[in-house]
Protein backbone atom coordinates (compact mmCIF):
# COMPACT_ATOMS: atom_id res chain seq x y z
CA UNK A 1 0.00 0.00 0.00
CA UNK A 2 1.21 3.73 -1.23
CA UNK A 3 0.66 5.46 2.13
CA UNK A 4 1.54 3.94 5.70
CA UNK A 5 0.41 5.38 8.61
CA UNK A 6 3.45 5.49 12.18
CA UNK A 7 1.57 4.49 15.63
CA UNK A 8 2.29 8.18 16.24
CA UNK A 9 0.29 9.52 13.58
CA UNK A 10 -2.96 6.60 13.87
CA UNK A 11 -5.05 7.61 16.24
CA UNK A 12 -7.59 4.47 16.26
CA UNK A 13 -4.67 2.39 17.02
CA UNK A 14 -6.45 0.11 19.96
CA UNK A 15 -9.17 2.42 20.27
CA UNK A 16 -12.81 1.91 21.00
CA UNK A 17 -15.40 3.36 17.96
CA UNK A 18 -18.23 4.36 20.46
CA UNK A 19 -19.95 7.56 19.07
CA UNK A 20 -19.86 9.54 15.56
CA UNK A 21 -18.21 12.35 18.07
CA UNK A 22 -15.06 10.90 18.15
CA UNK A 23 -14.36 11.82 14.73
CA UNK A 24 -12.28 14.68 13.84
CA UNK A 25 -11.33 16.19 10.42
CA UNK A 26 -8.29 14.99 10.68
CA UNK A 27 -8.67 11.23 11.77
CA UNK A 28 -11.70 11.25 8.93
CA UNK A 29 -8.82 12.43 6.34
CA UNK A 30 -7.33 9.39 7.60
CA UNK A 31 -10.21 7.35 7.27
CA UNK A 32 -11.07 8.34 3.61
CA UNK A 33 -7.52 7.99 2.36
CA UNK A 34 -7.13 4.00 4.17
CA UNK A 35 -10.71 3.20 2.64
CA UNK A 36 -10.05 4.55 -0.99
CA UNK A 37 -6.55 2.10 -1.00
CA UNK A 38 -8.77 -0.62 0.65
CA UNK A 39 -11.23 -0.20 -2.45
CA UNK A 40 -8.15 -0.33 -5.05
CA UNK A 41 -6.67 -3.27 -3.18
CA UNK A 42 -10.17 -5.19 -3.28
CA UNK A 43 -10.66 -4.24 -6.69
CA UNK A 44 -7.16 -5.48 -8.28
CA UNK A 45 -6.20 -8.58 -5.11
CA UNK A 46 -9.32 -9.05 -3.76
CA UNK A 47 -8.14 -9.30 -0.47
CA UNK A 48 -4.43 -8.61 1.58
CA UNK A 49 -3.17 -10.29 5.19
CA UNK A 50 -3.35 -6.99 7.44
CA UNK A 51 -5.38 -9.07 9.99
CA UNK A 52 -3.81 -12.32 9.33
CA UNK A 53 -3.90 -13.97 12.92
CA UNK A 54 -6.00 -11.48 14.10
CA UNK A 55 -9.78 -12.68 15.79
CA UNK A 56 -12.86 -10.56 15.96
CA UNK A 57 -16.07 -10.85 17.58
CA UNK A 58 -19.36 -9.73 16.18
CA UNK A 59 -21.58 -9.60 19.03
CA UNK A 60 -24.95 -8.99 17.08
CA UNK A 61 -28.17 -8.57 19.78
CA UNK A 62 -30.28 -6.81 17.50
CA UNK A 63 -31.49 -8.02 13.52
CA UNK A 64 -28.68 -6.95 10.71
CA UNK A 65 -28.09 -7.67 7.13
CA UNK A 66 -25.34 -4.83 5.67
CA UNK A 67 -23.63 -4.22 9.08
CA UNK A 68 -23.05 -7.62 10.33
CA UNK A 69 -22.20 -9.31 6.91
CA UNK A 70 -19.74 -5.91 5.89
CA UNK A 71 -18.09 -6.29 9.04
CA UNK A 72 -17.32 -9.99 8.11
CA UNK A 73 -16.21 -9.97 4.50
CA UNK A 74 -13.80 -6.60 6.07
CA UNK A 75 -12.63 -9.21 8.06
CA UNK A 76 -11.97 -11.97 5.49
CA UNK A 77 -10.60 -9.41 2.99
CA UNK A 78 -8.34 -8.67 5.71
CA UNK A 79 -7.35 -12.19 6.36
CA UNK A 80 -8.41 -12.08 9.92
CA UNK A 81 -10.77 -14.42 11.93
CA UNK A 82 -13.93 -14.26 13.19
CA UNK A 83 -16.29 -15.05 15.91
CA UNK A 84 -20.10 -14.99 14.89
CA UNK A 85 -23.37 -14.44 17.47
CA UNK A 86 -26.31 -13.63 16.09
CA UNK A 87 -29.02 -13.59 18.68
CA UNK A 88 -29.51 -14.17 21.84
CA UNK A 89 -30.97 -17.31 21.61
CA UNK A 90 -27.66 -19.33 21.71
CA UNK A 91 -26.28 -16.79 24.13
CA UNK A 92 -25.94 -17.31 27.71
CA UNK A 93 -27.44 -14.53 27.77
CA UNK A 94 -31.00 -16.46 27.76
CA UNK A 95 -29.49 -17.79 31.09
CA UNK A 96 -29.24 -14.36 32.38
CA UNK A 97 -25.51 -13.20 32.26
CA UNK A 98 -24.98 -9.63 32.12
CA UNK A 99 -23.49 -7.80 29.07
CA UNK A 100 -20.37 -7.23 31.35
CA UNK A 101 -20.12 -10.99 31.44
CA UNK A 102 -20.70 -11.73 27.58
CA UNK A 103 -17.97 -9.08 26.64
CA UNK A 104 -15.67 -10.01 28.90
CA UNK A 105 -15.77 -13.22 27.52
CA UNK A 106 -15.28 -12.60 24.18
CA UNK A 107 -12.12 -9.98 24.75
CA UNK A 108 -10.59 -12.97 26.20
CA UNK A 109 -11.38 -14.93 22.50
CA UNK A 110 -10.71 -12.22 20.52
CA UNK A 111 -8.66 -8.94 19.36
CA UNK A 112 -12.03 -6.69 18.78
CA UNK A 113 -15.30 -7.09 19.50
CA UNK A 114 -18.15 -5.60 17.64
CA UNK A 115 -21.28 -5.15 19.14
CA UNK A 116 -24.81 -4.30 18.36
CA UNK A 117 -27.41 -3.95 21.18
CA UNK A 118 -31.25 -2.52 21.36
CA UNK A 119 -30.31 -0.44 24.31
CA UNK A 120 -28.85 3.13 23.89
CA UNK A 121 -25.43 2.89 25.72
CA UNK A 122 -24.92 -0.57 25.63
CA UNK A 123 -21.64 0.04 23.45
CA UNK A 124 -20.44 2.07 25.75
CA UNK A 125 -21.12 -0.38 28.83
CA UNK A 126 -19.49 -3.18 26.74
CA UNK A 127 -16.20 -0.99 26.47
CA UNK A 128 -15.87 -0.40 30.14
CA UNK A 129 -16.07 -3.87 30.78
CA UNK A 130 -13.32 -4.81 27.45
CA UNK A 131 -10.03 -5.61 27.77
CA UNK A 132 -10.16 -5.22 23.31
CA UNK A 133 -11.34 -2.29 21.33
CA UNK A 134 -15.15 -2.41 21.39
CA UNK A 135 -17.09 -0.55 18.14
CA UNK A 136 -20.37 0.15 17.83
CA UNK A 137 -22.32 -1.27 15.29
CA UNK A 138 -25.58 0.20 16.25
CA UNK A 139 -26.96 0.78 20.08
CA UNK A 140 -30.71 0.87 19.97
CA UNK A 141 -31.52 4.85 18.95
CA UNK A 142 -28.23 6.22 20.59
CA UNK A 143 -25.45 5.57 17.38
CA UNK A 144 -24.03 3.81 14.41
CA UNK A 145 -20.87 5.34 14.12
CA UNK A 146 -19.80 2.88 11.16
CA UNK A 147 -22.51 3.85 9.39
CA UNK A 148 -21.80 7.28 9.80
CA UNK A 149 -18.23 6.69 8.14
CA UNK A 150 -19.26 5.18 5.14
CA UNK A 151 -22.38 7.64 4.47
CA UNK A 152 -19.62 10.26 4.80
CA UNK A 153 -16.93 7.93 2.51
CA UNK A 154 -20.02 7.82 -0.37
CA UNK A 155 -20.70 12.15 0.15
CA UNK A 156 -16.79 13.21 0.01
CA UNK A 157 -16.27 10.44 -2.62
CA UNK A 158 -18.88 11.90 -4.92
CA UNK A 159 -18.51 15.36 -4.12
CA UNK A 160 -14.62 15.74 -3.36
CA UNK A 161 -15.97 17.65 -0.08
CA UNK A 162 -18.18 17.97 2.62
CA UNK A 163 -17.57 21.86 3.43
CA UNK A 164 -20.89 24.46 1.51
CA UNK A 165 -22.77 21.29 1.01
CA UNK A 166 -26.63 21.37 1.72
CA UNK A 167 -27.84 17.92 3.25
CA UNK A 168 -31.33 17.30 3.85
CA UNK A 169 -32.28 14.30 6.39
CA UNK A 170 -35.59 12.79 6.16
CA UNK A 171 -37.64 10.34 8.06
CA UNK A 172 -37.28 9.22 11.08
CA UNK A 173 -34.97 11.67 12.63
CA UNK A 174 -36.10 10.91 16.59
CA UNK A 175 -35.50 7.09 16.87
CA UNK A 176 -32.91 6.76 13.81
CA UNK A 177 -28.73 6.01 14.94
CA UNK A 178 -27.51 6.36 11.61
CA UNK A 179 -29.00 10.09 11.17
CA UNK A 180 -27.89 11.17 14.73
CA UNK A 181 -24.38 9.37 14.30
CA UNK A 182 -23.96 11.33 10.45
CA UNK A 183 -25.39 14.43 11.29
CA UNK A 184 -23.00 14.78 14.09
CA UNK A 185 -19.97 14.01 11.77
CA UNK A 186 -21.24 16.40 9.29
CA UNK A 187 -21.55 19.77 11.46
CA UNK A 188 -17.36 19.24 12.13
CA UNK A 189 -17.99 21.73 8.93
CA UNK A 190 -19.57 25.28 9.19
CA UNK A 191 -20.03 25.78 6.07
CA UNK A 192 -22.96 22.90 5.76
CA UNK A 193 -26.55 23.57 5.62
CA UNK A 194 -28.79 20.88 6.93
CA UNK A 195 -32.54 20.27 6.06
CA UNK A 196 -34.36 18.64 9.02
CA UNK A 197 -37.45 17.01 7.20
CA UNK A 198 -39.56 14.80 9.12
CA UNK A 199 -42.96 14.78 10.79
CA UNK A 200 -43.63 16.89 14.07
CA UNK A 201 -43.77 13.76 16.31
CA UNK A 202 -40.59 12.22 14.71
CA UNK A 203 -38.16 14.82 15.34
CA UNK A 204 -34.33 15.17 15.89
CA UNK A 205 -33.96 14.87 19.92
CA UNK A 206 -33.50 18.71 21.23
CA UNK A 207 -29.96 17.25 23.00
CA UNK A 208 -28.53 16.33 19.68
CA UNK A 209 -30.07 19.55 17.93
CA UNK A 210 -28.73 21.81 20.53
CA UNK A 211 -25.13 20.39 20.28
CA UNK A 212 -25.24 21.01 16.52
CA UNK A 213 -27.60 23.78 15.92
CA UNK A 214 -24.56 25.91 17.56
CA UNK A 215 -22.06 24.22 14.60
CA UNK A 216 -23.93 25.06 11.40
CA UNK A 217 -26.68 26.01 9.73
CA UNK A 218 -30.11 24.23 10.34
CA UNK A 219 -33.43 24.25 8.51
CA UNK A 220 -36.40 22.61 10.25
CA UNK A 221 -39.25 20.94 7.69
CA UNK A 222 -41.99 18.39 7.09
CA UNK A 223 -41.93 19.10 3.68
CA UNK A 224 -39.30 17.19 1.33
CA UNK A 225 -40.58 18.90 -1.76
CA UNK A 226 -40.37 22.10 -0.43
CA UNK A 227 -35.97 21.53 -0.07
CA UNK A 228 -35.57 19.04 -2.39
CA UNK A 229 -34.52 21.26 -5.00
CA UNK A 230 -31.75 22.41 -3.08
CA UNK A 231 -30.67 19.69 -1.41
CA UNK A 232 -27.12 18.16 -3.31
CA UNK A 233 -27.53 15.00 -0.57
CA UNK A 234 -30.91 13.73 -0.07
CA UNK A 235 -30.62 11.05 3.14
CA UNK A 236 -33.53 9.03 3.44
CA UNK A 237 -34.75 7.13 6.34
CA UNK A 238 -36.87 4.14 7.69
CA UNK A 239 -39.81 4.92 9.96
CA UNK A 240 -38.18 2.80 13.10
CA UNK A 241 -41.08 0.10 13.68
CA UNK A 242 -39.26 -1.51 16.34
CA UNK A 243 -39.38 1.57 18.16
CA UNK A 244 -43.05 1.99 18.79
CA UNK A 245 -45.49 0.97 21.38
CA UNK A 246 -47.94 1.93 19.16
CA UNK A 247 -48.16 0.42 15.95
CA UNK A 248 -51.42 2.16 14.81
CA UNK A 249 -49.21 5.19 14.88
CA UNK A 250 -46.79 3.45 12.98
CA UNK A 251 -48.73 2.57 10.44
CA UNK A 252 -49.94 6.37 10.06
CA UNK A 253 -46.44 7.41 9.70
CA UNK A 254 -44.28 4.51 7.78
CA UNK A 255 -45.19 6.13 4.41
CA UNK A 256 -45.34 10.24 5.41
CA UNK A 257 -42.71 10.42 2.40
CA UNK A 258 -41.50 8.34 -0.59
CA UNK A 259 -39.57 8.90 -2.95
CA UNK A 260 -40.55 8.53 -6.42
CA UNK A 261 -39.11 9.78 -9.87
CA UNK A 262 -41.85 12.13 -9.85
CA UNK A 263 -40.38 14.25 -6.90
CA UNK A 264 -37.01 13.68 -8.04
CA UNK A 265 -37.54 15.61 -11.18
CA UNK A 266 -37.19 18.65 -8.78
CA UNK A 267 -33.81 17.31 -7.81
CA UNK A 268 -30.34 18.83 -9.37
CA UNK A 269 -28.66 16.18 -11.40
CA UNK A 270 -25.79 16.36 -9.40
CA UNK A 271 -27.87 15.54 -6.39
CA UNK A 272 -27.26 11.66 -4.58
CA UNK A 273 -30.24 9.68 -3.11
CA UNK A 274 -28.97 7.83 0.34
CA UNK A 275 -30.13 5.14 2.46
CA UNK A 276 -28.52 2.99 5.28
CA UNK A 277 -31.12 0.37 4.02
CA UNK A 278 -33.29 -1.23 5.00
CA UNK A 279 -35.99 0.54 3.33
CA UNK A 280 -39.67 -0.58 3.32
CA UNK A 281 -41.17 1.64 1.20
CA UNK A 282 -39.91 5.14 1.52
CA UNK A 283 -38.02 4.89 -1.59
CA UNK A 284 -39.92 3.28 -4.41
CA UNK A 285 -37.92 0.63 -6.50
CA UNK A 286 -37.85 2.69 -9.74
CA UNK A 287 -35.52 5.15 -8.39
CA UNK A 288 -33.14 2.51 -8.18
CA UNK A 289 -32.25 3.04 -11.57
CA UNK A 290 -31.55 6.56 -11.38
CA UNK A 291 -28.20 7.50 -11.21
CA UNK A 292 -28.75 9.86 -8.31
CA UNK A 293 -29.38 6.73 -6.25
CA UNK A 294 -26.20 6.05 -4.37
CA UNK A 295 -27.73 3.69 -1.73
CA UNK A 296 -27.46 0.14 -3.29
CA UNK A 297 -23.97 -0.04 -5.01
CA UNK A 298 -21.99 2.51 -3.64
CA UNK A 299 -23.00 2.68 0.22
CA UNK A 300 -23.25 -0.96 0.13
CA UNK A 301 -19.68 -1.53 -1.05
CA UNK A 302 -18.66 1.29 0.62
CA UNK A 303 -19.39 0.12 3.91
CA UNK A 304 -16.87 -3.05 3.39
CA UNK A 305 -13.75 -0.25 2.32
CA UNK A 306 -14.48 2.04 5.30
CA UNK A 307 -14.67 -0.93 7.89
CA UNK A 308 -11.07 -2.81 6.56
CA UNK A 309 -10.23 0.70 6.59
CA UNK A 310 -10.92 1.12 10.76
CA UNK A 311 -10.14 -2.55 11.70
CA UNK A 312 -6.37 -2.24 10.12
CA UNK A 313 -6.09 0.95 11.86
CA UNK A 314 -7.39 -0.43 15.05
CA UNK A 315 -5.96 -3.69 15.28
CA UNK A 316 -2.46 -3.06 13.52
CA UNK A 317 0.10 0.00 14.26
CA UNK A 318 1.31 1.02 11.65
N1 LIG B 1 -27.68 0.08 7.68
C1 LIG B 1 -27.76 -0.92 8.60
O1 LIG B 1 -27.38 -0.75 9.78
O2 LIG B 1 -28.32 -2.06 8.12
P1 LIG B 1 -28.51 -3.41 8.94
O3 LIG B 1 -29.50 -3.12 10.05
O4 LIG B 1 -29.00 -4.43 7.96
O5 LIG B 1 -27.17 -3.77 9.54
Amino acid sequence: MGMTIDSMNNPFFQQDILSSEQYTKDNLNILVKVSHQMKEVVEKHGSLDLLKGKLITALFYEPSSRTFASFVAAIQRLGGGFIPLQGITYSSVTKGETLEDTVRTFACYSDAVVIRHPEVGSAKKAAAASTVPVINAGDGVGEHPTQSLLDYYTIVERFGKIDGLTISMVGDLLNGRTIHSLIKLVSLYPSVKINLVSPEILKLPEVILDKIKKKVKIFVTDRLDSVIAKSDVVYVTRVQKERFTDLNLYEKLKHYYIVTPQLLKKAKKSTIIMHPLPRVGEISADVDSDPRSVYIKDQMRNGVYTRMALLSLILSRN
